[in-house]
């Protein structure tokens, strides 16, 4: 791992790692300090940029005739799903699939957690067949913390309950990086639901170390307490959250997730908090609008912006693979 990389360096003064997918070099891959990757906290400034190095050299792989490379071959991976998931379920499997691993699919439905086995049962279970690691999403924070603790295998978090969703928040700072050629300096807005989203505390974390100027915007009812203490600034005025911004980060409205009342109406919360083509205007000319997924359209995001020129929604998922290749290469470099 480089022993001193500037967080606020651009694409253009970042070296290419020098990534080998080639079989039996992962001896000599770059260790992630932790076992697991849980949250965001759990990397420094410089693991994040050998991540994003990392995911910028496994897009190449993509682009193959044959998109397959031996370098997880021999590994087992557990995807355990108890979490509806398209985008990051999918990507993981095709990630693990480029890299030659050996992947099981484990959904709540159709598993023993069916029949009321405890989700500790279950990993305990899943952890006497020896995989190497483990993917979970779960609707509880801290599942994959516990799965951690429970398991040799290394565990990586695809989004627990509202806390964090780590690879998330990595695909979406390549996707930064890759258009605005750096991140620190930038003015990156995110809007929504700030109070329910586990998108919105791995970005900040990510962020802010890597010297980004976060501004977070939402409903009075929606907001998150003690944002500031990151080093954030926070408005309710979907406008000056707009004004010259370089990013625009939209985050979905979590219905599932909200058992009150957090506005009036689908429609209210369109025209107050909606991103329109005539509030998008305020941004900076070459802004970026982004989004998790799924998308609420026209209730967080009008279709002529999700689909017109200045969305990298798409190239957000794209970004998903190569990012979840690199996270796996290199949590499995430290598998002894
Ligand atoms: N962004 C995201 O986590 O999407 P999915 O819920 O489809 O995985």
């Amino acid at each position: 791992m480089p022993s001193t990389v500037n967080p606020h360096r651009g694409v253009a003064d970042v070296p290419k790692t020098p990534v080998s997918v080639a079989p039996g070099l992962l001896d000599e891959v770059p260790r992630l300090r932790t076992k697991d990757l849980l949250s965001i906290a759990d990397l420094s400034a410089d693991e994040i940029l050998l991540i994003l190095d990392t995911a910028e050299a496994m897009k190449e792989v993509g682009t193959r005739s044959i998109k397959k490379v031996p370098a997880l071959r021999g590994r087992t991976v557990l995807n355990l799903f108890f979490e509806a998931s398209t985008r990051t379920r999918t990507s993981f499997e095709v990630a693990q699939k480029r890299l030659s691993a050996d992947t099981v699919n484990i959904a709540a439905n159709g598993s023993s957690v069916a029949k009321g086995e405890t989700l500790a049962d279950t990993v305990l279970n899943l952890e006497a067949m020896a995989p190497d690691m483990i993917v979970v999403r779960h609707a509880s924070a801290g599942a994959g913390h516990l799965v951690g603790r429970l398991c040799k295998a290394r565990v990586i978090n695809a989004g627990d309950g509202m806390h964090e969703h780590p690879t998330q928040a990595l695909l979406d700072a390549l996707t930064i990086r890759e258009r605005k050629g750096k991140i620190a300096g930038l003015k990156v807005s995110i809007i929504g639901d700030l109070l329910h989203s586990r998108v919105l505390r791995s970005n900040v974390l990510l962020l802010r170390l890597l010297g980004a100027d976060v501004c977070v915007c939402g409903p009075a009812t929606m907001m998150l307490p003690g944002m500031s203490r990151l080093g954030v600034r926070v408005t309710n005025s979907i406008d000056e959250a707009v004004e010259g911004a370089d990013v625009i980060m939209l985050l979905r409205i979590q219905l599932e997730r909200m058992d009150g009342y957090f506005f009036p109406s689908r429609r209210e919360y369109f025209r107050l908090f909606g991103m329109t083509p005539e509030r998008l205007s305020r941004a900076e000319t070459d802004a970026i609008i982004m989004h998790p997924g799924p998308l609420n359209r026209g209730v967080e995001i009008a279709s002529e912006v999700a689909d017109g020129p200045y969305s990298v929604i798409l190239d957000q998922v794209a970004n998903g693979v190569a990012v979840r290749m690199a996270v796996l290469y290199l949590l499995a470099g430290g598998v002894q």
